[in-house]
């Protein structure tokens, strides 16, 4: 029988995920809760816990909605589907029929896996491939690739010419003080208006500070940011959500970005340095970097691939779905 996560155990869900899928993906039950029913775009309509006769839950699918309400850009028409987790396959498609025509009924078009706010996801990843043969058979298409990468600080090896830049006079990587958080907000808005504005802001909020976010300032302009997270932190998004996974003194980076008048200057290479080399101070170890498209850019830093994922996509005007679909 379906229920609602109205019904929902985070720590029988949370079991059931950890048994479904590698060690790597293991997630605790508060983050589970942070990145479904607390994330303000979780769709409690679309959401659903599969149950047996005795209440237990047996597997289960997360769906937000577009994140068109907190900012300015998503298509307010797409879905997405944020986990689907359970052991049996025929169990998956009788939830994701139910979430299908959910989606479509109300006025839905298109179903993204992964890529929500508070993702788990940047899409399927290679390594769950009963995860890749059912979305396959549910019919949605795949997109291009991108990739989660990673290296141990404690081997990491700070580029010379970063170095070089770091030392001039007018290059600071630091991180933001608490009186520099105005001029941080206006730089997000400014130039990564959007998501990584809405990500930054929440995240700063929830962990009551921006100490873990580094400023690039030129002169004394702020031309960049990287943020960064660790196992103390209290709510952990993108690829920090399996940080438990990289092992003790984990970190990730990201996102990371510099001004578009000041791109292609030597300065993002001396920002994403001067935050590695404070981490590796601080005596951080693996280090993620979740959703990414530069492999290059990071493998010049000493990072490798480390995770690689599938975009798949639905298009609901194009499927059939039976009428008799199951209500609870
Ligand atoms: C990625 C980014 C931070 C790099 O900053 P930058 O100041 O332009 O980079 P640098 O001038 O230090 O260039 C460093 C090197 O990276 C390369 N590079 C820069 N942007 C790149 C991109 N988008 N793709 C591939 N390589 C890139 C440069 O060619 C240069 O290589 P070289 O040393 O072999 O010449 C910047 O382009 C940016 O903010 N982009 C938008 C946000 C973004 O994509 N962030 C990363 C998300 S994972």
């Amino acid at each position: 029988m379906f229920v609602g996560f109205h019904h929902a155990r985070f720590d029988a869900l949370a079991q059931i995920w950890n048994d479904c899928l590698p060690d790597g993906y293991a997630i605790s039950p508060d983050i589970l809760k942070a990145n479904s029913v607390d994330c303000p775009v979780f769709d409690w309509g679309a959401s659903v816990i599969d149950i047996d006769d005795d209440a237990k839950p047996l597997g289960f699918v997360v769906v937000k909605r577009s994140a068109a309400k907190l900012y300015h850009g998503p298509d307010p028409d797409q879905a997405h589907l944020s986990a689907v987790v359970c052991p049996k396959p025929k169990m998956a498609v009788e939830m994701l029929a139910f979430v299908k025509q959910n989606l479509k009924d109300r006025g839905s078009y298109k179903i993204v896996f992964g890529q929500d706010i508070r993702h788990f996801f940047a899409g399927c990843p290679s390594d769950v491939a009963s995860l890749r043969d059912l979305l396959m058979i549910e019919g949605f298409e795949q997109g291009g690739k991108y990739y989660d990468v990673q290296q141990d600080l404690s081997a990491y090896k700070p580029d010379e010419k970063a170095l070089h830049k770091l030392k001039e006079p007018e290059v600071q990587v630091k991180p933001i003080g608490h009186d520099q958080l105005p001029q941080f907000e206006s730089f997000m808005k400014a130039e990564f208006p959007g998501r990584w504005t809405y990500d930054t802001a929440a995240k700063v909020k929830a962990e009551s500070g921006c100490s873990f976010v580094y400023g690039l300032w030129v002169k004394k302009d702020m031309k960049g940011f990287a943020l960064t997270q660790d196992e103390k932190h209290k709510f952990p998004i993108s690829g920090a959500v399996f940080g438990k996974g990289l092992g003790a003194k984990w970190c990730t980076l990201g996102p990371i970005g510099v001004a578009k008048d000041t791109r292609g200057q030597g300065l993002g290479d001396a920002l994403l340095t001067g935050a590695l080399m404070g981490m590796k101070r601080a005596g951080k170890r693996n280090c993620l970097i979740d959703w990414t498209v530069l492999t290059d850019w990071y493998g010049k830093h000493g990072f490798k691939i480390y995770r690689t994922y599938m975009p798949f996509s639905l298009k609901l005007d194009e499927v059939e779905l039976e009428s008799d679909v199951l209500e609870f």
